[in-house]
């Protein structure tokens, strides 16, 4: 695609800059060379007034506030839900178009929640250049419907399980240092005062529910039925496992339809965004950490059932399971722009 070809520059806002998903978002538009009037990067009183230079431009951070959020024509938005909450509907009814990462507007029914390779024909009421929030889904969420969709489409699904493994990035920057901290620590032989995140797979993300759900398993449940479309039967544990970067996902289907192996695979191998493994190299977190697909190992048969299979489902969070998922919702608007 070319981005270069638009003929307005955008004036671009990320907040939540200095942040790991933020740091990604930059990244990706500067890669991607966006036709950039302006960039504004926007994150807390710890970081305003601090210099900031990235591929010869430069600037200060600032602190989120009004006036700059001023005057954007988009606003990349990943500095946690409460912020969200606070600065969003002013920035949208100012005319900005604002791309989310954070949970606050998931469950919003006037904000389409979108993962491009499933449901960019949610996007179609939005436009830069008018105000509004489009929801990016939770990042275990992404990788699984990325997956799911087409398989969803060819034989129908009539029961999920998954169980995830999912990196210590996914919860923000001082979770991240604190386990880096934590293992090398550890491997420098001390025992004392290490993270349960450096010694220890938690079976918990987030708070319990009555039902006894974490909040991350109910996230996944909720969006990914909104972004398919159609209520799946969806049985999700969230863990949490001693890796720096990338989930991975073990998932059990049932099918409506009967469907051989070799069926499943031919649609795994045609699907976007999907980067399927068939030989003996499986796809492992640290291993496709940096990527932007989707990568799919060990798919396989249940034996006695030509309903069931089994299979490996691993991303890099902040990139397909944030940023890259919300760049790719933006460059979908500037195609249509
Ligand atoms: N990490 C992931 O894999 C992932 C995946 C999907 C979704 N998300 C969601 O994305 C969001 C950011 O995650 P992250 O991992 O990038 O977190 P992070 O590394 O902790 O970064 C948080 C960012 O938010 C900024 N921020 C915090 N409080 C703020 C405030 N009051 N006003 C303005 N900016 C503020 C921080 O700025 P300072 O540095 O200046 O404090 C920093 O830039 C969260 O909502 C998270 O749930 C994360």
């Amino acid at each position: 695609m070319n981005l270069s070809s638009r003929a307005e520059p955008i004036k671009l806002g990320i907040l939540g800059a200095s942040g790991l998903v933020g740091q990604q978002m930059l990244r990706l538009v500067m890669q991607r060379r966006w036709p950039l009037g302006e960039l504004r990067l926007i994150a807390s009183a710890k970081h305003a007034g601090q210099p900031w230079e990235v591929e010869g431009q430069r600037g200060v951070y600032l602190e989120a506030s009004g006036q700059a959020f001023r005057g954007l024509d988009l606003l990349l938005s990943s500095a946690g839900g409460p912020v969200s909450l606070k600065w969003l509907p002013e920035v949208a009814s100012a005319g900005v178009l604002a791309i989310d990462n954070t949970s606050a507007y998931r469950e919003d029914p006037g904000c389409p929640l979108v993962v491009p390779e499933v449901n960019a024909h949610e996007l179609d009421s939005m436009e830069l250049g008018q105000g509004g929030i489009i929801a990016n889904p939770n990042c275990s969420t992404i990788q699984l419907v990325v997956v799911l969709a087409p398989l969803l489409r060819e034989f129908g699904l009539a029961q999920v399980v998954v169980s995830t493994y999912q990196s210590l990035s996914g919860a923000g920057t001082d979770a991240l240092a604190a386990f880096e901290d934590g293992t090398r620590r550890a491997m420098a032989g001390e025992t004392r005062d290490l993270p349960a995140s450096v010694l220890d797979v938690l079976p918990q993300i987030g708070a319990l529910d009555e039902a006894g759900h974490s909040e991350e398993e109910r996230k996944m449940m909720t969006e990914s039925s909104r972004i398919l479309g159609t209520e799946i039967s969806l049985d999700v544990t969230c863990v949490r496992v001693p890796v720096r970067r990338g989930h991975g996902e073990s998932v059990w289907i049932e099918t409506r339809e009967e469907a051989s192996l070799a069926q499943v695979l031919d649609i795994l191998r045609s699907a976007p965004g999907i980067c399927l493994a068939e030989g003996e190299d499986q796809p492992t977190q640290a291993g496709t950490a940096g990527d932007l697909d989707v990568h799919v190992g060990r798919v396989r048969g249940v034996s006695g059932s030509r309903k069931r299979f089994q299979l490996w489902i691993v991303t890099d969070n902040l990139l397909k399971g944030a940023a890259w998922n919300a760049v790719q919702i933006a460059e979908s608007l500037f195609v249509r722009v």
